[in-house]
């Protein structure tokens, strides 16, 4: 007899109500994949773009598609060829947009995405963390490759990706000036940003201060207009995956060395196992605005489309699991250093 679950999906284009609860396939585990019991998944704006069919042109869905790239919860089972994880591990994962797979209470991935969980925090919170926080990683040390003692500005700095940027340039050892409205300034500098500016009141580049890396988090900044706010050979970072072609490095020798570079983020259990070294600590966290009951994924997808939401929502797709605190680090002792 086929093993089913339930799932939130949609099986055409549409508004967030063409979201629908189902009870569909449990998905089957390939040699190198890893059946994971959800229990919460994290919305990004790619979910409901994906949804409105922004994409269509680009990628072809299979419907009924279940959205959904952020999951935590416990290793039900594994392919034989996977070596890592078995069950009953804590694991979080991000799953490449494409797929999705979230919003369900089941979700098979292949073991090169899945790390296992940080401690200290809840499975429920820790469903906030991938795609956002990858995001701002991959951005700050490989696209900007930002060293410690630099200036950074965020910009957008209290959504998902632009509350993880505050916290990684400041555990790179940056010095963080964010941007953001008033009413998320007190946040924004919770989570440790040295300097906040008000972008409703003041524009940053009519400021003196200059700046080696300037993250735009929400994809808003034109090159253009932010040059005169970067320090020679400064990086400017956008969330805005392809405008960096419209911008070849060979131009920087024409603007003293000032580039502009893009981020598109990569799924990767090694790079979730540098932010669980962080997560351990202390040192970052996720920002969790909302927690919705999986069958509320549309209301959710209305909320992150407002593009207020500060930091991440969450979808609770198992109560009980998503309680559980991972109490001893899992990673082994020589590499609990906080380091890259
Ligand atoms: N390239 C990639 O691989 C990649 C990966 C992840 C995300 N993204 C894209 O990055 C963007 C941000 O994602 P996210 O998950 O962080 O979104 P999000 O959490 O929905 O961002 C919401 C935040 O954006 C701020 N904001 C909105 N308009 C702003 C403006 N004009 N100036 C400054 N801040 C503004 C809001 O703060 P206020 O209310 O204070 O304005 C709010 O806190 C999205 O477009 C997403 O699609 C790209």
């Amino acid at each position: 007899m086929e093993l089913t679950m339930r799932a939130v999906a949609f099986r055409r284009y549409g508004p967030a109500d063409v979201l629908e609860s189902l009870v569909l396939p449990r998905p089957s585990v390939r040699p190198d994949s890893i059946l994971i019991r959800v229990a919460a998944a994290a919305v990004n704006p790619a979910d409901w773009r994906l949804r409105d069919g922004q994409f269509r042109l680009a990628m072809r869905l299979r419907f009924p598609f279940i959205p959904g790239s952020d999951v935590a919860g416990i290793v039900e089972s594994v392919g034989p060829a996977v070596s890592r994880f078995q069950p009953g591990d804590a694991v979080y994962a991000m799953i490449p947009t494409m797929m999705g797979g979230g919003y369900a209470e089941y979700v098979a991935v292949s073991e090169q995405y899945v790390a296992l969980a940080p401690r200290h925090l809840s499975l429920g919170n820790t469903a906030g963390v991938p795609l956002a926080a990858l995001t701002a990683l991959q951005g700050l040390r490989d696209r900007a490759r930002l060293q410690a003692g630099q200036q950074v500005l965020v910009y957008g700095a209290s959504g998902g990706v632009g509350s993880f940027a505050v916290q990684i340039a400041k555990a790179m050892g940056a010095s963080v000036t964010a941007a953001t409205s008033s009413r998320n300034a007190v946040l924004v500098q919770n989570l440790g940003a040295d300097t906040v500016i008000d972008y409703t009141q003041h524009s940053f580049s009519e400021a003196a201060q200059r700046f080696d890396l300037i993250f735009d988090a929400v994809n808003v900044l034109s090159f253009r207009h932010i040059l005169p706010s970067l320090n020679p050979y400064g990086v400017f970072v956008t969330v805005n995956p392809f405008i960096e072609k419209l911008s070849p490095g060979w131009l920087a020798s024409f603007r003293r060395g000032k580039r502009l570079r893009s981020v598109f983020v990569q799924p990767g259990g090694a790079d979730l196992d540098c932010l669980s070294r962080w997560l351990d600590v202390d040192q970052i966290r996720p920002l969790i605005d909302q927690r919705y009951p999986l069958t509320d994924a549309a209301e959710a997808h209305r909320y992150s489309a407002t593009g207020r939401v500060r930091g991440k929502l969450v979808l609770i797709v198992n109560k009980q699991l998503a309680e559980i605190v991972v109490a001893q680090s899992t990673l082994p002792i020589e590499e609990t250093s906080v380091s890259l």
